[in-house]
């Protein structure tokens, strides 16, 4: 596996995992993604009704300083949390054809702040972070982290490399 000067992880692996055992934890997980987030961040969240997805996104809001009241924005398509950064909400569940998703307006929301997306399958996306929630049984949710955030992308921001390599730094 090449290291972080590498091409982007491929969508089936996953980088990261963890088993939530009550809505606080997959919340508490979320926040903790949400204090990453940057203008510009596309997050995909999967999984089937009820594995949690709006839970998350409620830490994820929480994590970028907003403390509007999160729920899925099923009539409105987006609903927008203003916080450190603006963290749009998108539900894809009931979406029919691809003219509504350019209704969305989604380079806009970008150019804004992050954007988090719930069925976000149905979004061809690439470079966007990827997030699976799969329901165990009971409480549990197994939440899986197949793509991470991108590195922040633009170019005058890159701190300069005194190596000579890519500025990004490795943990090991
Ligand atoms: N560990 C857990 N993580 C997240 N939600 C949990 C957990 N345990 C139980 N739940 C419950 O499961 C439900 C998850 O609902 P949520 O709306 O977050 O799912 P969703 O994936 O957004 O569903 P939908 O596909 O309808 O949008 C909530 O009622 C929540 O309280
Ligand atoms: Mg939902």
């Amino acid at each position: 596996m090449a290291g972080p000067c590498g091409s982007s992880p491929a969508a089936t692996t996953t980088l990261r995992e963890e088993v939530s055992g009550s809505p606080a934890a997959t919340e508490a997980f979320g926040e903790r993604f949400g204090k990453r987030l940057r203008v510009g961040d596309l997050v995909l969240l999967t999984g089937e009704l009820g594995a949690g997805k709006t839970t998350f996104v409620r830490g994820l809001a929480r994590g970028t300083g907003s403390s509007a009241p999160v729920a899925s924005p099923t009539f409105q398509l987006v609903r927008v949390y203003p916080g450190r950064v603006q963290l749009a909400h998108i539900d894809l569940y009931r979406i029919e054809t691809p003219g509504e998703l350019v209704d969305l307006g989604l380079d806009e929301l970008l150019d804004q702040g992050a954007v988090v997306v719930e069925w976000g399958d149905r979004l061809d996306a690439h470079n966007a972070a990827l997030v699976n929630l799969e329901h165990l049984e009971g409480d549990r949710r197994m939440i899986r982290v197949k793509r991470d955030l991108s590195p922040p992308r633009s170019p005058g921001r890159w701190p300069e490399a005194p190596d000579g390599g890519t500025g990004v730094s490795s943990a090991d």
